[in-house]
């Protein structure tokens, strides 16, 4: 499943034990594995082989230049949310017939610098926006292709600040505005309706959600072609779900068999734009145990990341695997701790009552499964340094960021007289 394993007693992440990583670059570090990246894109790739999807990598989840510019080589798209986000893609390389552009607040500035590019589709969100394209569209004097992102109003099964396709979320257009929209796509000259979108949440585990979707996107495309109205690409969106607990998510494989004959059926090219799935268990966060620290009631494993670096436990309430970088069993008689960070908040936490073997100040220890949504996700709270973060390939480690200075974080500042 990934690439981070014990060999006698040390976890190596492909060749390289992840220590010497701390040591050589510090700590906080985020570490992935070129061969887990790469290894999941073409799990996909070849599970969904008949029907040779546009598989469109969801930036958002891990945006580091390399990290996209290996996909991108690889032959994956993107799905972008932003002005940021298209500007990282140029920057990796990737044509700009690959790039989906999702997100319910284009700005002007936004949807014209997608335009000039030439991207393949923008996943329009309402019709305030449809408008605007259009509008834009027209003073340069360009037809562009867009889908309609629907909201398919499905229960995803998962966390409720990642799902999207329910009614009361923003996202999307409901099958009847939808429908009235495409019927009247004359009024829309500089727009060409070629795609529908759905994207209903994330870390969903099971098929059911999304078969529940596309069935009935598809009855909506049937009702389309007998009023006259043919396109060109169904987009699937991201979500499919991977393991940081206990959960059994389903494979490329599983969640293929159940969707393809759908996905055949409808006779439109597919687009998907999976994040998490590709990069989620290609990367951990390493982190340096500071103090250990007894109160009372509670034992708790200071270490030297925080939330700052991975917000996913503070956020959602996440679960991730912690693993000491040197293999120490845990007998049944283990102490529960909270693993937490040295930012100023109680939500400031990796674990709470986890059982851990006794791990002591100067330790490593892997946050694992941090590479979707966790440098994407970092921030400079509490003025602390955005973390480093290398990549492993075979024996070889690449470093694909620095860790910020005190100067970058004050680089933007003025600092004036009042
Ligand atoms: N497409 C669209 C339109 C999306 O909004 C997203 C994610 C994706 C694709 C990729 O979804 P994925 O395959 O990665 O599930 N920060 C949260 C996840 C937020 C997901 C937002 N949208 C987390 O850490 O769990």
């Amino acid at each position: 499943m990934h690439e981070f394993k014990y060999k006698n007693n040390r976890l190596y992440c492909e060749g390289v034990s992840v220590e010497t990583l701390a040591k050589k670059f510090g700590t906080p570090l985020y570490v992935y594995s070129y061969a887990t990246l790469i290894g999941h894109y073409n799990k996909l790739k070849s599970a969904f082989k008949p029907i040779e999807p546009l598989i469109c990598y969801s930036v958002k989840a891990n945006s580091n230049l390399s990290i996209l510019k290996a996909l991108v080589s690889a032959g994956s798209g993107l799905d972008i949310v932003s002005g940021g986000e298209l500007f990282r893609a140029i920057k990796a390389g990737c044509p700009a017939k690959r790039i989906v552009y999702a997100s319910v607040g284009k700005t002007d500035g936004e949807i014209r610098v997608s335009i000039k590019r030439g991207i393949l589709s923008f996943n329009v969100e309402s019709i305030a926006e449809l408008e605007n394209i259009n509008r834009i569209a027209g003073i340069f004097n360009k037809v562009v292709n867009i889908s309609i992102r629907i909201n398919p109003d499905v229960e995803p099964k998962t966390h409720k600040f990642i799902t999207t396709g329910k009614l009361t979320n923003k996202f999307g257009i409901d099958f009847d505005n939808a429908h009235e929209i495409i019927i009247q796509r004359h009024k829309f000259a500089n727009l060409n309706i070629s795609g529908l979108h759905i994207h209903i949440g994330s870390q969903i585990t099971e098929a059911d959600p999304y078969v529940a979707a596309i069935l009935k996107v598809t009855s909506f495309i049937q009702k389309l072609k007998e009023r006259g109205v043919g396109l060109e690409y169904l987009n699937i969106g991201g979500g499919l779900g991977i393991v940081y607990d206990k959960e059994n998510p389903q494979t490329a494989e599983k969640f293929a068999q159940k969707i393809l004959p759908l996905l055949k059926k409808t006779g439109l090219k597919i687009i998907m734009e999976p994040g998490r799935f590709i990069v989620g268990n290609a990367g951990i966060l390493l982190t340096k145990v500071l103090y250990l620290k007894s109160t009372p009631v509670k034992k708790f494993v200071v270490v030297d990341a925080g939330m700052n670096d991975l917000v996913r436990p503070a956020l959602y309430d996440a679960y991730h695997q912690i693993l000491p970088t040197s293999y120490i069993p845990c007998p049944e008689s283990c102490e529960k701790v909270d693993v937490v960070g040295p930012i100023c908040e109680s939500a400031d936490y990796f674990a709470k009552g986890r059982k851990l073997p006794s791990v002591l100040a100067g330790d490593y220890l892997a946050v694992m499964s941090a590479g979707a949504y966790g440098f994407s996700m970092a921030s400079n709270y509490n003025s602390r340094r955005r973390a480093a973060e290398v990549i492993v390939k075979g024996n070889k480690v690449f470093l694909i960021r620095k860790r910020e200075s005190f100067m970058d974080l004050i680089r933007d500042e003025i600092v004036v007289e009042l």
